[in-house]
């Protein structure tokens, strides 16, 4: 006590010249001091007895609120999971006014690689989240090198048309409006029904003949609606069949990317059995194992086998085993068919030890090199918080992916060795979604929707 006392003195000698400033005594401030830490003691004190007291009530409200907020955002209110782009993969450069500019010039920079496919496969891409697109609702999306209008008509069907009012070329997705089936244009409202036809002119009694826009056949599938894309402006040559599964399970929330790589790489991720091993065994649950790898064997890690199949159509089968692995202890075996339909529709039905969860990614070209990828979560009721937690469990896996893809580049004859079997089989089968018109990447390039 006496060294405390002398500390205080001390503290006091250097901070107060003299025994008198501004009329209190040396005396009267330690008096103070003194006073200010007994009631600050005095009070915490009072607040640990509380606590320790109610401890058992403050933990019941701790687990509760908890427990409340997983079955809001399982149930009510599902996540939406979104990144930045310059999030993922640009952790080398340090944060600071020039980032953006240091980032995009990295991008740039990027070589493309040589025989680079085409950027735009045909085949159903996701154009917007059906949730997201209420009756009557309108939408723009830049996608596949088009400007496009998404709408929702008054009787709930979702239609997608060319942006632009064959009139005066208004943009009809920014400020159009939907009456009925039909999406009015905003500059001098001409109205376009369902097949794109021009139905109606104010002021003219008859709507001029032939005069239409573009419409694209739609679907919607998983949450989202798509359109077929075909450069040889062929109707769709595979309908996506519906899953009977969801009629009676829950939409649980997606996460959201955006990738800068072509489109071929993502889906050949699937059949590149030798980066699962690679890039996707260190533990989710902490980087630690990253950092020293003997932690590994206490926080465990994730142990994976696959295998991947081209049939003899537009889709592709994999099956992937996961066993997430402490010690020789498997505490979380996953067993995951994946089906690969067309070039930008992924389906992942995974058997958990706590139930089924459906996983639907969709790939859709926003430019030649530059790819929004989104997860779809769905899963029976009672199922709901494992299917939520995924959400972003399951990102932070992906995430591992984008690291690579946001700065690789495409090598269209790799130095194969003989695990990569399956990425030569991928390769020949995605082929079939190119076709004779697919524009070519250079001629892509071009176009100002580019990266
Ligand atoms: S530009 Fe669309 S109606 Fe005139
Ligand atoms: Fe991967």
């Amino acid at each position: 006590m006496e060294s405390c006392s002398q500390m205080t003195d001390d503290v006091l000698d250097k901070y107060l010249h003299s025994d008198c400033q501004n009329g209190f005594t040396k005396q009267h401030v330690k008096e103070m001091i003194v006073s200010y830490l007994n009631l600050t003691f005095a009070f915490t004190l009072t607040v640990l007895e509380l606590i320790y007291e109610y401890s058992s009530y403050i933990l019941l409200a701790v687990a509760l609120y908890f427990l409340l907020l997983i079955l809001y955002r399982s149930y009510v209110n599902p996540i939406i999971f979104k990144k930045e782009f310059t999030e993922i993969g640009f952790e080398h450069i340090p944060p600071g006014p020039d980032r953006d500019r240091i980032i995009s010039r990295a991008q740039t920079a990027k070589k493309i690689g040589s025989k680079t496919p085409p950027p735009f496969p045909n085949g159903w891409f996701a154009v917007a989240e059906s949730r997201e697109l209420k009756n009557g609702g309108v939408l723009s999306i830049d996608a596949l090198g088009q400007n496009l209008c998404i709408y929702r008509g008054e009787d709930g069907v979702a239609r997608v048309v060319d942006a632009y009012c064959p009139h005066l070329g208004a943009n009809l997705g920014i400020a159009g409006t939907v009456s009925g089936s039909c999406i009015e244009c905003p500059f001098h409202k001409w109205r376009f029904g369902e097949n794109g036809a021009c139905v109606s002119v104010p002021g003219v009694e008859h709507a001029p003949k032939g005069v239409s826009i573009k419409h694209w056949t739609t679907v919607e599938r998983d949450g989202a609606v798509w359109i077929w894309y075909d450069a040889e402006g062929r109707d769709p040559l595979w309908v996506v069949p519906e899953l009977p599964e969801l009629k009676s399970w829950g939409y649980r929330g997606r996460n959201e990317y955006v990738v800068s790589a072509h489109i071929q790489e993502i889906p050949e991720n699937g059949a590149d059995v030798a980066h699962l091993n690679a890039v996707h065994t260190m533990s989710l649950l902490s980087g630690l194992g990253e950092k020293y790898p003997l932690l590994n064997d206490l926080i465990g890690c994730h142990v994976w086998s696959a295998t991947w199949t081209r049939n003899e159509d537009h889709t592709a089968t994999m099956t992937l085993t996961h066993d997430y692995k402490i010690m020789k202890f498997d505490l979380g075996h996953v067993d995951v068919k994946v089906t690969q339909i067309g070039p930008g529709h992924v389906r992942l039905f995974l058997s958990t030890p706590v139930g089924p969860i459906l996983v639907s990614q969709s790939v859709t070209p926003l430019g030649p090199n530059l790819q929004k990828v989104i997860h779809r979560m769905f899963s029976p009721t009672y199922n709901a918080p494992f299917a939520a937690l995924s959400v972003k469990a399951e990102g932070a896996m992906f995430e591992r992916d984008i690291v690579i893809w946001n700065s690789k580049r495409f090598v269209s004859a790799p130095a194969y060795v003989k695990t990569d079997k399956t990425i030569r089989a991928f390769r020949n089968w995605f082929a079939q979604f190119y076709s004779e018109n697919s524009i070519p990447f250079r001629e892509a390039l071009q176009n100002p929707l580019d990266w």
